[in-house]
C-alpha cells in the first residue's frame, strides 16, 4: 500500500480514537495481552494508549509501506544509508557476535573492531589491577572529557550501573563553562587521575578547550602529562598532535555516529568502572535487542511497536512532546541521553531527498526520574491543557535488598501515575469528595472543578526484572532502533546533524568580538548584549 494512503487511514481513525475513553478499551478482556509485547525479560505495555485493533493494524501497514524490513537490512549490512554524509551506519557492529562478518565497501570491519576491543580490555584490566598507573600511583579517578555523544552515553551508563562499580571513580566534564572542569578537578590527585579525551572528530571546541585545561592541570604535578591521557577518537593524527601516543588512542570509524557510540571506545570510562566482563554483558544485551529487532514479527517487535506508538502520538494525534519517566534514580541521565539520541536524529525538517517534510518531525523529548517529577511537573501532565504522552520505565526489583519496601513504594507510584493519567477523575467524583468534606452549594461547585482530572492521557510502560548491564544494553538498543524506525517512516536521515553547525560557526566568529572586535555587522540585539557583557 502507498504511504499516503496509510497516513490518510490513520488520520481518519484519529477522531474516533480520541473521542473514546482509553479505559473503555479494557472492556476487551484480552487488551492488556494484545497490546503489549515481551522479549527476554522485558515487557512493553502500550495498552494504555488510544490505539485499538484497527489502528494497530494500520500502523503496522505504515511500517510495511515504509519498507522497514529492507531498510533495516540495509543498515545492518553496512549500506551507506547516511546519504547526506555518504556513510554506513554500523554502531550495531560494535556489539555484533564474535563470528560476525560485516562488510563496508567490500571490507570486513569486524577484525578491526575486535582488535580495538581487545586493546581496550587489556588496558582496562591493567589499569584496574594497577599495572598501568599514574605518576603518583595506581589510578583512583578517571575524568572523561567529551560532549554530546562523547559524554552522554558513558555518563548515563556509569550512573545507571553504579551497583557494579569496582574500578576507579569516573567523572564527566562536558561544558565549556570553566565551572564544570574546575568543580570536577577540585579534590582530585593529578598524579593518580587518568584523563580521557573523548572526541570522535578531535576538533570539538568544548572538548579541546577542556582537554587543554586538564593537560595544564596535570602538568603542574606530573612530569609527563601525555602519559596520563588517553584519546577516544577517529582522528588518531590529531590526538598525536595533542600529545597522546598512538598506543593510547582507541579509534573508531566514521560509520559510528557520536550519539550511537557508547558501545565502542567511547565506553572506555564505563569499562574501567565496571570491568570488561560487565561491559561485555552490556554489549550482549544490545546484541540480543539487535537480533530481536531483525527477526521478530513487526507486531511483536519492541522497537517497531514503540516507534509506532510514537508516530501515532506525534504525527497523527499532534502531541508535541513526550515525557520519559524512569522510576529509577540511577536512570536520571537517561532522559538527557535520549534527548540527543532522538532529537538530534529525528529533529529534521526535510526528507532524505531534500523536500520539505509534510508531517511534523520527532517530538520534544524530556523527563526526570520518578518519583521526583511527581512533585514538580506532573501537575501539568495531569491537568494542563496539552496532552503529554508518558513513557514509564520500572524494574521489578531494585539492587538494595534491605530496602525492598522502598522499591515496592516506587512501583506503586509508577503504576498509580499511568492509571491516574488514563482514568482521571470526573466532576461528579470530585463533587462527591468535596461533599464528603462537608462542602456544598456554589463553593462546592467551584472547588470541585479544580479537582477534576480529564484523564484519557496515554502512556507506555517498559517493565523489566532489574537494571543489570545486559538490561541497560537492551534498553538503549531498543531506543536506538525506535529512532531508526520512526526516521524511516518519516523518510528522513536520522544519522546526520547539520542543525548543530550554524550555532558553532557563529560562536567561533563571536569570540573575538567579546575581546573588543567590531560588532557593527551584528544585529541590534546581539550588539547590545555584547556591549553589556563586555563592559562588566
Ligand atoms: O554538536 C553535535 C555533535 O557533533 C554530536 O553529534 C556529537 O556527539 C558531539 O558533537 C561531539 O562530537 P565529537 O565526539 O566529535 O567531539
Amino acid at each position: 500500500m502507498m504511504m499516503e494512503t496509510v497516513w490518510s487511514q490513520l488520520e481518519a481513525q484519529k477522531a474516533t480514537a480520541l473521542a473514546r475513553p482509553i479505559l473503555t478499551l479494557f472492556d476487551d478482556p484480552h487488551r492488556a495481552g494484545d497490546f503489549s509485547t515481551q522479549f527476554d525479560g522485558m515487557l512493553l505495555d502500550y495498552a494504555k494508549t488510544s490505539i485499538d485493533g484497527a489502528t494497530k493494524a494500520t500502523l503496522l501497514d505504515l511500517a510495511r509501506a515504509a519498507d522497514i524490513e529492507a531498510r533495516r537490512k540495509a543498515m545492518f549490512t553496512g549500506e551507506a544509508i547516511n546519504r547526506t554524509e555518504g556513510r554506513a551506519v554500523l554502531h550495531t557492529a560494535l556489539r555484533a557476535p564474535d563470528d560476525a562478518v560485516i562488510k563496508v565497501d567490500g571490507r570486513d570491519v569486524m577484525p578491526g573492531l575486535r582488535a580495538t576491543r581487545a586493546r581496550m580490555v587489556d588496558f582496562a584490566q591493567a589499569l584496574r589491577a594497577g599495572r598501568i598507573a599514574g605518576q603518583g600511583g595506581s589510578y583512583t579517578d578517571v575524568v572523561n572529557i567529551g560532549i554530546g555523544g562523547s559524554d552522554l552515553g558513558p555518563a548515563m551508563a556509569v550512573l545507571a550501573l553504579a551497583p557494579y562499580h569496582d574500578g576507579p571513580r569516573c567523572h564527566f566534564v562536558s561544558n565549556v563553562d570553566g565551572a564544570h572542569i574546575a568543580d570536577t578537578l577540585k579534590g582530585l590527585d593529578p598524579a593518580r587521575t587518568l584523563v580521557i579525551v573523548a572526541s570522535k572528530t578531535f576538533t570539538t571546541i568544548e572538548t579541546m578547550t577542556n582537554a587543554a585545561t586538564a593537560r595544564d592541570w596535570l602538568a603542574q604535578s606530573v612530569a609527563d602529562p601525555g602519559v596520563q591521557c588517553v584519546a577516544l577518537s577517529s582522528a588518531v593524527d590529531k590526538a598525536a598532535t595533542f600529545g597522546i601516543a598512538p598506543e593510547r588512542v582507541f579509534g573508531f570509524e566514521d560509520w559510528v555516529g557520536g550519539r550511537y557510540s557508547l558501545w565502542g571506545p567511547i565506553g572506555l570510562s564505563l569499562m574501567l568502572a565496571i570491568g570488561p566482563d560487565r561491559f561485555a554483558e552490556l554489549l550482549g544485551g544490545a546484541a540480543a535487542m539487535d537480533m530481536h529487532f531483525r527477526t521478530a514479527d513487526l507486531a511483536e517487535n519492541l522497537p517497531v511497536m514503540l516507534a509506532l506508538t510514537g508516530i501515532w502520538h506525534r504525527q497523527i494525534c499532534g502531541y508535541a512532546s513526550r515525557a520519559v519517566l524512569p522510576y529509577d534514580q540511577r536512570l536520571s541521565r537517561l532522559p538527557a541521553y535520549l534527548q540527543q539520541l532522538e532529537m538530534e536524529s529525528n529533529g529534521k525538517r526535510v526528507a532524505m531527498d531534500g523536500s520539505d517534510l509534510t508531517r511534523p518531525s520527532g517530538p520534544v523529548v524530556w523527563g526526570e526520574p520518578g518519583t521526583n517529577g511527581q512533585h514538580a511537573f506532573y501537575q501539568l501532565i495531569h491537568q494542563g491543557t496539552d496532552v503529554v504522552p508518558c513513557e514509564f520505565l520500572i524494574a521489578a526489583q531494585g539492587h538494595e535488598a534491605d530496602l525492598a519496601h522502598q522499591h515496592r513504594l516506587l512501583i506503586a507510584n509508577c503504576l498509580a501515575q499511568s492509571e491516574a493519567l488514563m482514568r482521571g477523575r470526573s466532576l461528579d467524583e470530585a463533587r462527591a469528595i468535596m461533599r464528603a468534606k462537608g462542602m456544598d452549594g456554589a463553593e462546592l461547585e467551584q472547588q470541585a472543578r479544580h479537582r477534576v482530572f480529564p484523564g484519557n492521557r496515554p502512556s507506555v510502560t517498559l517493565a523489566y526484572d532489574r537494571l543489570t548491564p545486559h538490561r541497560l544494553g537492551q534498553i538503549v538498543a531498543l531506543y536506538e532502533h525506535r529512532v531508526f524506525v520512526e526516521g524511516v517512516i518519516l523518510g528522513i536521515n536520522s544519522f546526520d546533524q547539520w542543525g548543530v553547525e550554524l550555532g558553532k560557526e557563529l560562536a567561533t566568529a563571536l569570540q573575538p568580538l567579546l575581546e573588543g572586535g567590531d560588532t557593527a555587522a551584528k544585529d541590534g540585539s546581539t550588539r547590545a548584549l555584547i556591549g553589556f557583557l563586555r563592559g562588566r
